[in-house]
């Protein structure tokens, strides 16, 4: 079987978790390839609810985990993590790439500084050293994960760096010491353990945390995350081939939200807003705040589905539209006048962008029965299929694992 790779087709927040749970039975291995601790990826497991930042999602399935050198890594999450799995009596058995950047308190000293300076117009980052630990190894000012491991870790260079604006350095020694005690034996290559396991006739899934929309380059700069988002990240960010990148599965909500600052042509303001984001539950798994909340945005997608390659599509959280009256899609923007089915074209005024919308019919009150996607809902999916010119494979009805329809094989 070939690798797969799950990549976010929104800003962030499409469900990924829940999908990368649903196939983990299927490989061997689940490999984090981007970002850092501020992914909040969700499962629900017999009732249960459970967070993970930084351990890849098949963690509950016992899977084979990888942190690739993409990954931001911070040492004291990837610790609470393993002691959360091991109070469910489960052990990881993990590999952190040595090649990792590290997270050190001063990342997120600096990403607190840095929003401070944008004055009236911060990202609203999650605050977890992400674009600064990125920074720092652009820089090369960092050491790596595998330096800490083995011992042969100098932050002078670093310190100096951050005492040109920082005005209190706090000493990082316990930090490093317990640092380097998380790591010990865990660090390794995981592009070429990757490489291994195919070999050997094993496929692995690459789990994407954020979004295309917050791709540093592609996205809505710059009201972006810190790394790429995108699928082409996956052979680049673990040097593995091209090849070895397999199928690229989308994930969608089917609404959108978005948590932060920048453009979001598709907003929708008072009630029904409020109404999807208490029924969707939209509140950030890393920081808590409400999410913005609005309609499907087509155009949006046809983006992203361009820039990944989808092969295939997840449309999740298709329950929560039961709960809604209205059913809006936005298949158009219009720009003074103007109207663009193009998101390139229309991102340097996006936040000028105002939606053109096709009416639906309503979700309301769908009840959906396993196996059965009422005419409504179907209707959107075949719609979605038409527009994006990919197969819908899975529709998630609810937050279990169980509630998952899977249209193609
Ligand atoms: P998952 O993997 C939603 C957003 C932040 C902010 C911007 C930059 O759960 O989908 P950063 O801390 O990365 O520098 O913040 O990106 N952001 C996310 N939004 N889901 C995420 O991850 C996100 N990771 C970052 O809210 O707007
Ligand atoms: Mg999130």
């Amino acid at each position: 079987m070939r690798n797969l790779c799950i990549v976010g087709l929104q800003w962030g927040d499409e469900g990924k978790g829940k999908i990368v749970d649903y196939y983990a039975d299927r490989f061997h291995a689940v490999v984090r390839f981007n970002g850092g601790s501020n992914a909040g990826h969700t499962i629900v497991h017999n009732g249960r609810t459970f967070v993970f930042h930084l351990l890849p999602s098949g963690l509950l399935k016992k899977k084979r985990l990888l942190i690739g050198p993409g990954v931001a890594l911070d040492p004291l999450t990837l610790n609470e993590e393993l002691g959360m799995l091991a109070k469910e009596g489960g052990e990881a058995d993990l590999m952190v790439d040595e090649r990792c950047t590290l997270v050190t308190p001063l990342e997120k000293e600096l990403d607190s500084f840095i929003e401070g300076l944008r004055g009236a117009k911060p990202i609203g980052t999650t605050k977890r050293g992400i674009g600064p630990s990125y920074a720092m190894r652009a820089l090369r000012l960092t050491p790596r994960a595998g330096d800490l491991a083995k011992g042969d870790f100098d932050l002078s260079s670093a310190i100096a760096f951050y005492r040109t604006f920082l005005k209190e350095i706090p000493d990082l020694s316990g930090w490093t010491e317990n640092s380097k005690k998380i790591l010990a034996g865990r660090t390794g290559d995981v592009g070429g353990e990757i490489m291994a396991l195919n070999d050997a006739g094993h496929s692995v899934m690459f789990e994407g945390a954020q979004g295309t929309l917050l791709d540093l380059i592609f996205g809505t700069y710059p009201f972006v995350t810190g790394a790429h988002t995108i699928a082409s990240y996956v052979p680049a960010g673990l040097g593995i081939p091209n090849g070895a990148l397999g199928d690229v599965m989308g994930v969608a909500k089917a609404y959108t939200t978005r948590v932060g600052g920048g453009p979001f042509p598709t907003e929708i303001p008072g009630e029904t807003g409020e109404q999807i984001r208490k029924e969707g539950k939209e509140y950030g798994a890393t920081t808590g705040r409400p999410r913005r909340v609005g309609w499907l945005d087509i155009v949006g997608l046809k983006y992203a589905v361009r820039l990944n390659g989808v092969s295939e599509l997840a449309l999740t959280k298709v329950d929560i539209l039961t709960k809604i009256r209205e059913m809006k899609v936005c298949v158009g923007y219009s720009i003074d006048g103007e109207e663009t089915g193009d998101f390139s074209k229309a991102l340097p005024r996006l936040a000028e962008a105002k939606p053109v919308y096709r009416t639906m019919p309503s979700f309301y009150g769908l009840e959906l029965r396993e196996n059965h996607l009422p005419q409504a809902a179907e209707q959107l999916v075949e719609f979605l299929e038409e527009e994006l010119k990919v197969k819908v494979t899975l529709v998630s009805t609810g937050e279990e694992r169980s509630a998952t329809m899977q249209r193609h094989a």
